[in-house]
């Protein structure tokens, strides 16, 4: 498990392991996380925690550098989740999640702002950006903080039914 960067309150390193398999179990098993994050089932059964742990792996060997980041406690238990999706080169997607117990206290906001300075500095990226659904008012939040602009409004693009927000940050805006 390599550290990537320490924040105040959390700290993000290289990826998951079998070992966080109770503790993704615990954080999953909570219908709030899967309201805003359409790759979490709910039902989070046995099989998903397994295959997310594996997929987690297999990011990180894809791109031959980390893509994804555990974000961990001081005592390195899993508190949540950030990482890209190269669209190319240049462009990546950002995504991420917070279990519960540790939402409001700032950890996105800073895991967001440690991963654009990786994402312009470390991997040369010209622009990031975002899908959130558009009642994620926390989720928005987090991005405006860290200098993202909403771009567009898609409809019903959530299951066909809810709208999303699509938001950019380009290295000049991020620069700026
Ligand atoms: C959205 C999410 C990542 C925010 O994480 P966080 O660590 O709580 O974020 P921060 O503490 O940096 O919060 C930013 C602001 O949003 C607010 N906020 C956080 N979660 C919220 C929620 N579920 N509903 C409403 N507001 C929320 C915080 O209180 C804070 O506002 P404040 O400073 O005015 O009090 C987290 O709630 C989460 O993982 N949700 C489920 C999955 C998800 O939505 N992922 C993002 C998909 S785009």
């Amino acid at each position: 498990m390599k550290v990537i960067a320490k924040g105040i309150n959390y700290y993000l390193t290289s990826d998951l392991d079998d070992e966080d398999f109770p503790t993704l179990m615990k954080h999953f098993g909570n219908k709030d996380m899967s309201k805003y994050n359409v790759f979490i089932p709910y039902p989070f059964t046995d099989k998903h925690a397994q295959n997310w742990i594996n997929e987690s792996k297999k990011h990180i060997g894809m791109y031959g550098q980390f893509a994804t980041a555990a974000i961990r406690d001081e005592k390195d238990k899993l508190i949540g989740e950030i990482g890209y999706d190269f669209e190319h080169r240049n462009v990546a997607e950002l995504s991420y999640w917070i279990a519960k117990p540790y939402w409001g206290g700032g950890i996105a906001t800073a895991a967001v702002a440690k991963m654009c300075q990786i994402g312009f500095k470390k991997f040369k990226l010209r622009k990031i950006i975002a899908f959130v659904q558009a009642s994620n008012t926390g989720s928005i939040k987090v991005l405006e903080r860290n200098k993202f602009v909403q771009e567009c409004r898609l409809s019903e693009l959530v299951h066909g039914v809810f709208d999303a927000k699509m938001f950019g940050l380009t290295r000049a805006q991020y620069d700026g």
